[in-house]
């Protein structure tokens, strides 16, 4: 199918050149000669053009080995490959993928272009739906951003039906954020539409089919997730608190990380209308928020495409900070993260997704956003408010990471207990879009919300075990005879605790006696059970609870992963807060959270592991990658809480509520707020 959709390109791209010389426009054929040379430069493009830039790379099967090689010996730190190979019930036809396998074929395969080769890769990778194991080329992920005007939301009628609709918002926000696009998208419409009179319509059709058909192939593609309907969630819009304010995310019909569609056939009913008309609307692609600037292909790989200072690890004997720094920024540039400091980002470890295009610097729209004040202890991406019945509490948590972990520590003990001191005897805790963070954020939150009980101390999280293969077993082996001077290495047993939560010795090889197993008839091998690594903690928590954690309802649109995975679960499976998933498909399970892992890192990390304990020489160990590429791995997996001796990760986690969303509570925070009070805390 593949072949086909790049075979069909073709033609119509050799069609559109020799139309262009034949009428003898320089310009034109300049640009036949470098279809890039035409984009470079420009913030706005079709995303046809920089498709055509893009398919004229051919493969280079040195690179392309390069790339198989580092990123199947990757594999051998992720925890999850040989669970992935069929997960268990209830996500065996969620997750089914042999990467291994695949990268074999991937490597035996012709491709039409590099491009091609790209998108086959990254989607095998994808189909992990594990949004720690991702694989990512700045040279084509969100190069060129796509969007629409439109972006979607599923809502449902005053009889309960559920339906697709143009956002409501979505006019403010795309003349907010795209005013110098709004002619070229209005120029298309007919006469009388303007792009104004869209927002808040039905959606009869996408393309001609049922707009589900749109919805569901994206849950197959899109990736991150186990669950079914949080894929289908992430086609729609939604908002993120970040450290930079309250943000729209556009959803993947209205944003596209890659420019594989010119455009888009709306079929659509208006607000307070009848009528129903078809709207064609091309997608437009900018140039990325975080790629380099490029004039033709030859600048354009050699800016975006190679290797860069922070894309490979490095040996810390021979390297020095600055070095050190480039290896967070450049892998972090995708995290769902705020940008933490580099002393917090080496001493704490993360639990964080990891995405094909950054963090949206996109505004939610004036109206949207909260008005009233935040609170006490109120900083980023956590933020404070009381409601109006004067007994509601809520924490609105857009990621458990900032660039300081202790000011985050600091926040959340402050902005709880001065909601407390106010009044509050119930909590809602939103979490919409976030995407984790510090792993020892997640224990303190719900350590001090639950309060001193079995469930949070000693351990507040989930146990871990990491994959032992050969390499990972060879690492330990040099760290403790001595070649971690600095401790800093994540594979120092001074890192850890045993299952009895109590402190491992220098020195102490924990990976001698791996665990043998055997997953989907693959022999595997872990490390033993890892206990806590965050108690005690740096500052003191209240001796009691802040809340009762059965008044407490976790909100999010069930994009909450990681660390916010590692703080829901054990609230909600131990403690018996309540969860809700807002805007579900109603006729689809909708789990709480997903990507839950235990602990995540990427090749940058591992290789730095390796090259410091004087390894990359070994047959195992991966080379340096040549072009500028990021692969994410779950590192840790945690250890379930109804099936103890299970990992987490493929538990089921169904949400206690699916809170329909309406036209005047999408995208509203306080407003949902307030209908999760009447429905679940009430
Ligand atoms: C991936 O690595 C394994 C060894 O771990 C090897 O058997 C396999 O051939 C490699 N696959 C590819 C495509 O290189
Ligand atoms: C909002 O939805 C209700 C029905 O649920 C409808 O009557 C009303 O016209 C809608 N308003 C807008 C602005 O779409
Ligand atoms: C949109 O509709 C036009 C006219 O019917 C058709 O030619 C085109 O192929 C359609 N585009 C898509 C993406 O379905
Ligand atoms: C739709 O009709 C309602 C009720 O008459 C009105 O309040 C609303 O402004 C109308 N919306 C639009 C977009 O015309
Ligand atoms: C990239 O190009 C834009 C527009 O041509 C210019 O404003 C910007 O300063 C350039 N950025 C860099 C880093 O050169
Ligand atoms: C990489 O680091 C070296 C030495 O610190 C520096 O000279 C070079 O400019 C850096 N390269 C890039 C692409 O940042
Ligand atoms: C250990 O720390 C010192 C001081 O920060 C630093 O200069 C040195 O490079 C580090 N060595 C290793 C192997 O981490
Ligand atoms: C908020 O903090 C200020 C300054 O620390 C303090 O005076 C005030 O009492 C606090 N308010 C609440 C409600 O905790
Ligand atoms: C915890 O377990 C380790 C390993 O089994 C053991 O050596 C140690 O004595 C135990 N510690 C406590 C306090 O039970
Ligand atoms: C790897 O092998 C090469 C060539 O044998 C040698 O020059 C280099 O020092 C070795 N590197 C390490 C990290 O052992």
């Amino acid at each position: 199918m593949l072949s086909i959709w790049t075979r069909l390109l073709l033609v119509v791209a050799s069609f559109s050149f020799s139309l262009a010389s034949s009428f003898g426009i320089s310009q034109e054929i300049l640009s036949v000669d470098d279809p890039c040379a035409g984009i470079g430069g420009k913030k706005w493009v079709s995303p046809g053009d920089v498709r055509r830039c893009f398919e004229s790379f051919p493969v280079d099967p040195k690179v392309k080995a390069n790339i198989i090689e580092v990123v199947n010996k990757t594999l051998a730190f992720h925890t999850s490959v040989n669970y992935q190979v069929k997960a268990p019930e209830p996500f065996s036809s969620d997750v089914h993928e042999d990467v291994i396998g695949d990268l074999a074929r991937i490597s035996k395969q012709a491709y039409a272009s590099d491009f091609d080769l790209h998108l086959d890769l990254s989607r095998t990778l994808k189909r992990l739906n594990d949004g720690h194991c991702v694989y990512i080329n700045y040279c084509y992920d969100s190069l060129f951003v796509s969007y629409l005007p439109t972006p979607l939301v599923l809502l449902s009628d005053e009889n309960g039906q559920q339906d697709v609709y143009i956002a409501p918002e979505a006019f403010t926000v795309v003349s907010e954020e795209f005013p110098d696009q709004i002619d070229y998208w209005e120029n298309v419409l007919p006469e009388h539409l303007t792009l104004s009179t869209l927002s808040g319509a039905k959606v009869l059709m996408i393309n001609g089919a049922y707009p589900f058909d749109a919805v569901n192939s994206n849950a197959a593609i899109t990736g991150g997730y186990t669950g079914y309907g949080t894929r289908q969630n992430s086609f729609f819009s939604s908002y993120q608190l970040t450290d930079g304010g309250w943000n729209y995310v556009m959803g993947n019909f209205a944003q596209q990380s890659l420019p594989l569609y010119d455009s888009v056939n709306l079929t659509v009913m208006p607000v307070n209308s009848s009528d129903i008309m078809t709207v064609t609307l091309p997608y437009r692609a900018r140039f990325g928020t975080t790629s380099l600037n490029f004039t033709d292909s030859a600048s354009l790989l050699e800016n975006n495409c190679r290797a860069t200072n922070g894309t490979n690890g490095m040996d810390l004997h021979v390297s020095n900070e600055a070095d050190l720094a480039e290896i967070f920024t450049v892998a972090g540039k995708f995290e769902q993260q705020p940008r933490i400091s580099i002393g917090d980002a080496r001493k704490h470890g993360t639990n964080v997704y990891m995405d094909v295009q950054p963090q949206t610097d996109v505004d939610l729209p004036e109206v949207l956003k909260p008005g009233k004040k935040p609170l006490n202890g109120s900083q980023g991406v956590a933020q404070f408010y009381m409601l109006d019945d004067g007994v509601t509490g809520v924490l609105a948590l857009g990621s458990f990471s900032a660039e300081s972990f202790d000011e985050l520590q600091t926040s959340l003990i402050v902005g709880l207990t001065g909601l407390k001191s106010l009044g509050a005897t119930q909590l809602v805790v939103d979490v919409t879009n976030n995407g984790g963070g510090f792993i020892c954020i997640a224990h303190w939150l719900h350590r001090i919300i639950s309060g001193p009980r079995s469930s949070t101390v000693p351990q507040a999280g989930l146990d871990t075990t990491t994959r032992a293969g050969p390499l990972a077993r060879l690492i330990v082996k040099q760290v403790v005879s001595g070649t971690d001077v600095n401790a800093s290495s994540s594979y120092n047993p001074t890192q850890w605790t045993f299952a009895n939560h109590s402190r491992m010795s220098e020195g102490y090889d924990w990976m001698a006696s791996p665990v043998r197993t055997v997953i989907n008839s693959r022999e595997d091998a872990f490390s033993q059970r890892l206990g806590q690594e965050c108690q005690p903690f740096d500052m003191r928590p209240p001796a009691e609870a802040l809340f009762n954690p059965k008044k407490v309802a976790i909100v999010s649109n069930g994009r909450c992963g990681s660390s916010c995975s590692l703080f829901s679960i054990t609230m909600a499976k131990e403690d018996g807060a309540k969860t809700v998933v807002v805007g579900g498909n109603k006729e689809v399970p909708q789990q709480y959270c997903g990507t839950v892992g235990g602990q995540s890192t990427r090749f940058s990390h591992i290789d730095t592991e390796i090259k410091t304990a004087g390894l990359k020489n070994h047959s195992l160990a991966p080379p340096d990658f040549l072009t500028n590429s990021v692969q994410g791995i779950t590192w840790r997996l945690g250890f379930g809480i109804w099936d103890t001796e299970e990992p987490e990760e493929w538990q089921s986690h169904p949400a206690d509520y699916n809170l329909l969303l309406t036209n005047t509570t999408v995208n509203n925070p306080v407003a949902i707020w307030e209908a999760v009070v009447t429905e679940v805390l009430s």
